[in-house]
């Protein structure tokens, strides 16, 4: 049966209700019984008082003969009779002594010996027989120890419910108790730990990782949740793919053009001078012949150079790594563009030689390359620094090519990655050298940026993972 975690949360709220509740109404119920105890002893109470008192002028009777004492001790055995009635009426159903009848046959026996008595008196009697004042003592006896035990057996009863209560309030704890704890970890099963896988999911999604959430079987709201996030998984992936593919057929076209386009113009050039070459072949101007072949071989190099660096761009599909100490990499990649660096560029380096990782080696290709971007960028001359530092809370390090060049115009900025875009004259730039580099970082699952100010320099930063997951495919 699929039930939803707000059904759940409900039922249980229910039962919380329903138990505190039964647990008011049982304690209600006790406070509503000790009440009516309490007044019944108070009664009683007020009975046995009212039958000592008759007791004691029935006594001080017996020992002075005075009439008076009789005419009390009739009141007070009557106002006894009142009480008990009273007492039968209102509390019959929670007294005890279930034989009340009895001891009101008790008073009014009692009471009319009392009558009998003072009738004696009235009459003129002045010696009262023996065995009527035994038998009115014996009957005040028994109705007065009867009282006594009355009363003794409700105030029993009344402490003993008051510590029945207390146990029952002790015990009712024990299921609110057990409930809460059911409740806490209904929550943390059902609610805390579902949203939790979610949530890594969710993690995993932003930061690129578009497998599907594995499925939860919950039968409520986060059951469909996932399915709906799969849903949108799928959906990203169909999008991506389109989105890659059309990026690829983009890049594709502008490659084909920009090769065509750069190789045109050597062949152009070559051509022209083999066909002045095939025309003038009679004539003895060997200076010029001589001038137009070194043309030609110009032309030839600018043509292999930009196949090499189109083969560059092509190399090494697969990374081999190599353990290497960072500063040793920037050294010999300096070493290699050091004849190139004209005096005016002052170059700084500031990296730390405790940076240690696993890398392939084109990482000496990314640096190169951006010193000789630096360095073409600062005619006038200037400074280049670099600077590199670990970051081992993203479990990598950065580094940084710092130029006080002429900086880069934002129309420009956003195309400096593609392939052979260039701003430097026909024949100085292929325009591949960012977009290797970029293909390089990329294939370290590291990435590249750029920051810059036209008139101030450009600051190109890098990150790279200490280690690479596995062998990666560009
Ligand atoms: N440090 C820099 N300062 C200013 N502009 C830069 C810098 N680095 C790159 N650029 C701009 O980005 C463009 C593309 O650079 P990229 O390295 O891809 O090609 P390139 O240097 O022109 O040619 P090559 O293929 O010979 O490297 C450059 O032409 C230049 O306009
Ligand atoms: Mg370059």
């Amino acid at each position: 049966m699929k039930i939803s975690i707000r059904e759940k949360i409900f039922l249980a709220f229910v039962i919380f209700i329903g138990l505190s509740a039964l647990i008011w109404a049982r304690s209600y119920y006790s406070q509503y019984i000790l009440n009516q105890k309490i007044q019944i002893i108070e009664r009683k109470y007020d009975l046995l008082n009212t039958i000592l008192e008759a007791r004691r002028y029935e006594k001080n009777y017996f020992l002075s003969f005075d009439k008076e004492n009789i005419v009390q001790a009739l009141d007070y055995a009557r106002q006894a009779e009142d009480i008990l009635r009273n007492i039968l009426t209102k509390y019959s159903k929670y007294t005890l002594a279930k034989n009340l009848d009895q001891r009101i046959n008790e008073v009014v026996t009692y009471k009319e010996s009392l009558v009998a008595l003072l009738k004696l008196q009235e009459e003129g009697y002045l010696v009262v027989p023996p065995d009527t004042i035994e038998l009115i003592r014996k009957q005040g006896k028994i109705l007065t120890s009867e009282l006594e035990k009355i009363v003794k057996k409700e105030s029993q009863f009344v402490q003993d419910l008051i510590g029945k209560s207390k146990t029952i309030h002790l015990l009712a704890l024990v299921p609110v108790f057990i409930l809460s704890v059911l409740v806490a970890l209904f929550l943390v099963f059902n609610v805390n730990r579902p949203l939790k896988t979610i949530e890594n999911a969710i993690t995993k999604i932003a930061s690129g990782d578009f497998n599907n959430i594995p499925e939860i079987k919950t039968g409520d709201e986060f059951e469909s949740l996932v399915v709906s996030l799969n849903n949108m998984i799928d959906e990203l992936n169909k999008r991506s793919k389109q989105l890659i593919q059309a990026q690829k057929l983009a890049s594709l076209g502008r490659l084909t053009s920009g090769v065509a386009h750069e190789l045109n113009n050597p062949l152009n050039n070559i051509s022209t001078s083999i066909q002045i070459l095939i025309e003038e072949i009679e004539e003895d101007d060997l200076e010029y012949k001589k001038e137009l072949l070194v043309g030609a071989e110009k032309e030839v190099e600018r043509g292999k150079e930009i196949v090499r660096s189109l083969l560059e761009f092509a190399r090494e599909r697969t990374l081999t790594l190599k353990q290497v100490n960072f500063k040793d990499l920037v050294d010999s990649a300096i070493k290699h563009v050091k004849s190139e660096i004209p005096d005016n560029i002052h170059l700084k380096v500031e990296v730390p030689d405790n940076i240690q990782a696993t890398v392939g080696l084109r990482i000496k290709s990314v640096i190169i390359n951006l010193i000789t971007n630096a360095v073409h960028a600062m005619k006038d001359g200037g400074d280049i620094t670099i600077k590199a530092m670990n970051e081992f809370d993203r479990k990598g390090f950065s580094f940084q090519v710092i130029d006080t060049g002429e900086g880069i115009p934002q129309n420009v900025i956003t195309k400096i990655f593609d392939p052979f875009f260039t701003t430097k004259e026909v024949g100085k730039g292929s325009g591949l050298g960012l977009s290797i580099t970029y293909g390089i970082m990329e294939q370290h699952r590291g990435n590249i940026s750029v920051s810059s100010e036209v008139g101030k320099g450009t600051t190109f930063t890098c990150f790279l993972p200490f280690r690479q997951s596995e062998q990666i495919e560009l």
